[in-house]
């Protein structure tokens, strides 16, 4: 369970302060599958980004079963931010010159998981369709395909929670689809999912949609 509370996150710029969050307080139980959205410039971002400790907030806590994310030591929060947390971006951020199954097998190297990680890398890849490419060059692959190799890639930790920050922006609508149809899948596994959208259709898909405006919450509904 996530737990944010008087979440502010703020820009000074010479004399000018910019509160890109501005007291978000949020709740999301295991297993969720919420949409946020809102217009661009809203802290949609920056959210996610301290949700998945890339970024740290100015004010407010997130805790995390319990626990305070701003309390953890660097390197329990690199264990939480490898293990717990899987990030899928709207530019997929593969390694071009790796191959699909390293570029997979990354995050498990990055976690000391050194032997042999066929099988899970497998099953990752198998999940999004694409075992058939694990030996092609991630720079070959098509763009749902990449955002499809970055999906195994956020996944093959096991992560408890999956950020997804607008990650079918650079899709087309087939492709997207089948991203849409891949996340709902994780959350049928018991995945908790958050996705960043400007996709009504795509929010729909969610079980809840959070609505930002102005670094603030300005509605959380569940969808039917
Ligand atoms: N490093 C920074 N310095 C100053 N301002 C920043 C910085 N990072 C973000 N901001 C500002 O904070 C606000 C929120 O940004 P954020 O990226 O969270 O928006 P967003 O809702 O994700 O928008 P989009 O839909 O365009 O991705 C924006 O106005 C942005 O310019
Ligand atoms: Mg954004």
């Amino acid at each position: 369970m996530i737990s944010v509370k008087g979440l502010t996150k703020k820009y000074v710029t010479g004399k000018v302060e910019f509160c890109a969050l501005d007291g978000v307080d949020l709740e999301i139980a295991d297993g969720e599958f919420v949409a946020i959205t809102g217009k661009s410039g809203s802290g949609k971002s920056t959210l996610l980004n301290i949700l998945g400790t890339l970024d740290v907030p100015t004010s407010g806590t997130v805790t995390v079963d319990g626990v305070d994310l701003s309390e953890l030591s660097s390197k329990a929060v690199a264990n939480y931010r490898n293990k717990k947390v899987g990030f899928v971006f709207q530019s997929f951020y593969l390694e071009p010159s790796y191959t699909v199954y390293d570029n997979v097998e990354l995050p498990l190297i990055l976690a000391g998981k050194v032997g042999d990680n066929g099988n899970v890398v497998n099953s990752a890849l198998e999940l999004v369709g694409l075992k058939r490419k694990a030996q092609e060059k991630a720079r070959n692959l098509s763009g749902g395909e990449q955002q499809r190799v970055a999906i195994a890639r956020a996944i093959v930790n096991d992560p408890s929670y999956i950020l997804a920050d607008e990650p079918c922006g650079n899709l087309d609508s087939a492709n997207s689809n089948n991203i849409m149809q891949i996340l709902a899948d994780l959350h049928g596994r018991g995945k908790t999912v958050i996705l960043i959208t400007h996709d009504s259709e795509d929010a729909q898909k969610a079980e809840r949609i959070v609505t930002m405006s102005d670094g603030k919450i300005v509605s959380d509904e569940k969808t039917d």
